[in-house]
């Protein structure tokens, strides 16, 4: 069966199929070659997935249960402000899960999804190192410490004004 690639798609198969030749041959190319993939593209697909396994020739389910098996890659794409909430031991004795169903409620969404309109995506995080300052969530590049379900509309109003701040410049 042949794919029809449009424009937008052609370059993205290009790009990947250059990280690809970059590291091609290469011991231990696959998790370089993966994380590259993802910073391109933002998730890696399951066409990205399976050109990878053919170019490095490596089984295509073996490729994709090295894409489940670590959080830092995603199958699914990504809101443009993608919500993390550290679930690690010290931040879920603060309340952590109670931050994660204040945030399930207010987006609309489960763990692991992207709103429709691809504004949020909501995710769990293990220890981010900032266990005194727990529970902690990111939003992109920025940290949220001492969270608390209430502070949520807060955040969610922060990142309101973020984007009517950049949209503005
Ligand atoms: S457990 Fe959350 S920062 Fe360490």
């Amino acid at each position: 069966m042949s794919v029809i690639f449009q424009q937008g798609e052609r370059e993205e198969v290009r790009l990947v199929e250059e990280i690809i030749s970059a590291y091609e041959g290469k011991p231990g190319s696959l998790i370089p070659v993966l994380h590259e993939t993802q910073k391109v593209l933002g998730f890696l697909p399951r066409w990205a997935q399976e050109r990878i396994a053919q170019r490095l020739n490596i089984n295509s389910s073996e490729v994709n249960s090295v894409v489940s098996f670590y959080s830092l890659f995603s199958e699914k794409p990504k809101g443009r402000y993608c919500i993390g909430v550290c679930k690690g031991t010290a931040c879920y004795v603060r309340g952590s899960e109670e931050i994660i169903k204040k945030l399930q409620k207010e987006l609309g969404i489960e763990v692991g999804d992207t709103t429709e309109d691809g504004k949020y995506s909501l995710e769990v995080l293990r220890c981010l190192g900032a266990c005194g300052l727990g529970p902690v969530v990111t939003v992109n590049e920025k940290v949220y410490t001492r969270m608390k379900p209430e502070k949520v509309g807060d955040m969610l109003q922060d990142i309101d004004d973020m984007e009517k701040r950049s949209e503005g410049s």
